[in-house]
This record gives C-alpha cells, sequence and structure tokens, in this order.
C-alpha cells in the first residue's frame, strides 16, 4: 500500500460523507469500534498516512475529534460493519466483539481485514482458545469445558482440576465479568452457559505481552508489562519493564511471539500470561487488538501499540519496541455515581514533567468507567509509580485499595 505523509482536517459529522478529503489513491483504514483505543488509533493514522473511516456504537463518541469519517452502528449489523469497510483499502478492529456474520460478511468482501476473521473467531470463544493453545502445545492452566453446565458437574471438575477451580463463561466476558471462583456445586453460574473451567493457578505476577506481527511476517515483541488489578479484575496499573526475574523477560516475549506466529495473526495483539508462584508461564488469553497494558507505549516507547498496529497491518516495516526508562501508567477509574456527568470531555490531555494526563472523552461517569489514564516515566520504576499515584489523587480520582 503506498503510504505518504498527509494530514487532513477531520471530519466529525456522523453518517456524512468524508469531509473534502475525496482523493480516492489516499490509503483508509476502516476502523471498527469508536472507543479510545479506537481514538488512539485514528491520532496514530494521520501521520502515517491514512485517512480513518471508524464504525461508533454511540454518539458522542471517544473518537469524535479524531475520526476522518464517523458512521453510528452495531458491531453485529452487517449493513453497518460493510457501509464502514467498503471504501477502506483494510480494515481492524478495536474491539472484539464483531459478529459472526459480519466477520463472515468481510471475509466474502475480499477486502483485507486484519487481525483475519478467523484468528478473531478462534479468539472470540475462549475453549476454542485453549483448545488453539494445546493444539501448539503452549503452556496452559489444566482446563476442561462443558457445553452446558448443570450442579451435577460439580465432582468431577473438581476430581479434575483440583479445589477450588475457576469458571469462565466461554462468550461475553470482559474486565473480569464472566469469571468466577468456584469453591462449591452451588457456585456454579449455571447462566453462563458453554464453560471453560481450569485449576485455580497460583498467581505470582500477570503480564501484558505486547507483540506485533505484520503482513509480511515480520514479528517484534514489547518488553513484558506487568498489569495489577484490584477489585473486580479492573487493570489499575501497568509497569514496564515487569518487575519479574530478568530471565523471564526474554522467555515470555519469545512465547507471546510463538503463539502470535502460530496464530498467523497480523496486527498487535496483547497475550495475557500467568507467572505461577514456581515462576512457570502460563497462557491466560489473547486480545487481537491494541491493549490498555499497552497505552504506556504512547510516552514509553518510540514506536506506540497503535502507530505498531497500523505498521503491521499496512506491510510497513514495524517500529522500535524497546522501552528505553521504567514508564508506569495508571487507570483513572471513576468512582462517581451512574449518570453522573464528569468534566472529562472538556480537558486536554495534560503534561507535567513527571505524568502526562489522557482523557477519553466520555461524556458521563459510570462506577469504575475508565475515563483516562495516566502515564509517568521516570528513572526508576518506584518514581514513577509514585508519580502516577500522586497524580491520580490530585485529580480526585479512585487509587488502589478504596
Ligand atoms: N485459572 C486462573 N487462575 C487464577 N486466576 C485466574 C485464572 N483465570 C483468570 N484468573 C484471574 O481472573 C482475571 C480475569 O480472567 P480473564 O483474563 O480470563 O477474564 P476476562 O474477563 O476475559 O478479562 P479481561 O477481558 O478483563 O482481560 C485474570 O486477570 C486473573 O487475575
Ligand atoms: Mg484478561
Amino acid at each position: 500500500m503506498p503510504l505518504a505523509v498527509l494530514r487532513y482536517g477531520r471530519a466529525r459529522q456522523y453518517n456524512e460523507c468524508m469531509n473534502n478529503n475525496t482523493q480516492s489513491d489516499v490509503p483508509t483504514v476502516a476502523i471498527l469500534g469508536g472507543g479510545q483505543l479506537g481514538a488512539y488509533l485514528c491520532q496514530a493514522a494521520g501521520p502515517l498516512g491514512f485517512r480513518t473511516r471508524v464504525l461508533a456504537t454511540s454518539a458522542p463518541s471517544s473518537v469524535d475529534d479524531d475520526a476522518d469519517y464517523i458512521h453510528v452502528g452495531a458491531l453485529d449489523t452487517v449493513d453497518d460493519v460493510m457501509h464502514v469497510a467498503n471504501g477502506a483499502d483494510v480494515v481492524t478492529y478495536e474491539i472484539e466483539s464483531i459478529g459472526p456474520a459480519c466477520l463472515d460478511a468481510l471475509e466474502a468482501s475480499g477486502i483485507e481485514v486484519h487481525p483475519a476473521p478467523d484468528v478473531l473467531k478462534t479468539l472470540q470463544n475462549k475453549v476454542s482458545q485453549r483448545a488453539f493453545y494445546a493444539a501448539h502445545n503452549f503452556p496452559s492452566p489444566r482446563w476442561t469445558s462443558r457445553d452446558t453446565v448443570t450442579t451435577e458437574c460439580f465432582d468431577a471438575l473438581a476430581d479434575e482440576l483440583g479445589m477450588p477451580f475457576v469458571q469462565k463463561a466461554a462468550t461475553g466476558g470482559y474486565d473480569g465479568k464472566g469469571v468466577q471462583v468456584v469453591r462449591q456445586p452451588s457456585d456454579l453460574r449455571l447462566d453462563f452457559g458453554q464453560s471453560l473451567f481450569e485449576e485455580l493457578v497460583p498467581l505470582k505476577n500477570e503480564l501484558g505481552m505486547l507483540v506485533a506481527r505484520s503482513t509480511t511476517g515480520e514479528t517484534c515483541a514489547y518488553p513484558p508489562v506487568e498489569m495489577r488489578f484490584w477489585g473486580d479484575n479492573i487493570l489499575d496499573v501497568a509497569v514496564c519493564p515487569a518487575e519479574i526475574p530478568k530471565n523471564l523477560h526474554e522467555r515470555a516475549m519469545q512465547l507471546a511471539m510463538d503463539v502470535v506466529s502460530a496464530l498467523d495473526g497480523v496486527g498487535l495483539f496483547c497475550l495475557e500470561l500467568f507467572v505461577d508462584t514456581d515462576e512457570q508461564l502460563l497462557t491466560n488469553e489473547i486480545a487481537a487488538r491494541v491493549h490498555n497494558s499497552g497505552h504506556l507505549t504512547i510516552e514509553g516507547s518510540e514506536t506506540s501499540q497503535f502507530e505498531q498496529h497500523l505498521r503491521a497491518i499496512s506491510g510497513m516495516p514495524l517500529g522500535p519496541t524497546t522501552v528505553p526508562r521504567p514508564a508506569v501508567m495508571k487507570n483513572l477509574l471513576s468512582k462517581l455515581l451512574p449518570g453522573t456527568p464528569g468534566p472529562f470531555g472538556a480537558q486536554p490531555a495534560h503534561s507535567d514533567a513527571s505524568a502526562t494526563v489522557h482523557w477519553y472523552m466520555k461524556p458521563d461517569a459510570k462506577p469504575l468507567r475508565k475515563m483516562g489514564h495516566i502515564t509517568a516515566v521516570a528513572d526508576q520504576v518506584g518514581d514513577a509509580i509514585a508519580a502516577a499515584e500522586s497524580r491520580t489523587t490530585q485529580l480526585g480520582f479512585t487509587t488502589s485499595g478504596e
């Protein structure tokens, strides 16, 4: 795909043709999903010479200031998806819940889609994802699955996995919703439907491994990002490089690149890895998209995960992935009541010597909604964490343990 460095005024118009940017030779990326990940992709697209067409599920949305063209519609409606895809050179997504009929329609259209629809279909279901890891002998927690769950399943599951064990809804989970620990038969969630069951891994750390693989097969990994959670499995802080033994860094990076290569994936992926108390690496799950744990690459690395994704899906050479100084990202999680309007859309990104504040332009706050994030870079991890925490408190946002 020819790439020229071009910049455009932003459309900020819903369901209308692109501003005056009608040159047909300008490479165009369609992005399914209009959340903050989509906004960052749009911001990275301009300097690389791409125009963007975004399918947002609501208006206003986080991409309003950044997309060249926005269509408001549903991620599982073929007409909406194809409306945005038509006229694009390549289609990608910032959220994984694209409907199966839409994936089929995209495939049938012949438009390039990255990561490919069959890759996404494998990953959308936690059981088929585990089967993929097993088929390639990637290390995983012990697991089994049931298409339907009854309390009678309990004894066999406890025998196979030990006690307690973990139940995960095969589809539809996010931020830990659809994941629970089972200690007794009555804990089993029958309403999850098809479920993945896993041993409860004694966790030492959780890592987010960012890997880019391009249409040319070029593959690279960022240093391990340590994900620290609190409350209901919501990412609190991401730390790079992860505070784990040095000998695990290379192994984790290699494992992550091997997984993405085995998938034949193209784009930026985030492999979530467990480090258990014996310092074994185990695959948890993979996101076929840019990821919250990679936000710190905006300030922390020469190539942000968003730029890297666009490079990968357009066959451009991949950029450097080093993170020269420790970088920390802290999510700004709202603790306001539902429906309370936030001042968040009005505030631009703010940078001081030690911390950069990003806002996601969300029109209202819900409890624990991600309203933005802070990135801090310092010579020592501890200093970066302290800078991010102190800025969070100054802004009146939730900090760990509250
Ligand atoms: N087998 C396991 N053993 C121990 N802890 C686990 C296990 N599986 C999941 N967890 C814990 O639950 C969290 C959520 O699980 P998982 O990542 O599978 O769900 P999710 O809802 O898809 O998460 P998200 O979409 O937010 O990444 C993990 O980050 C980890 O802390
Ligand atoms: Mg997860």
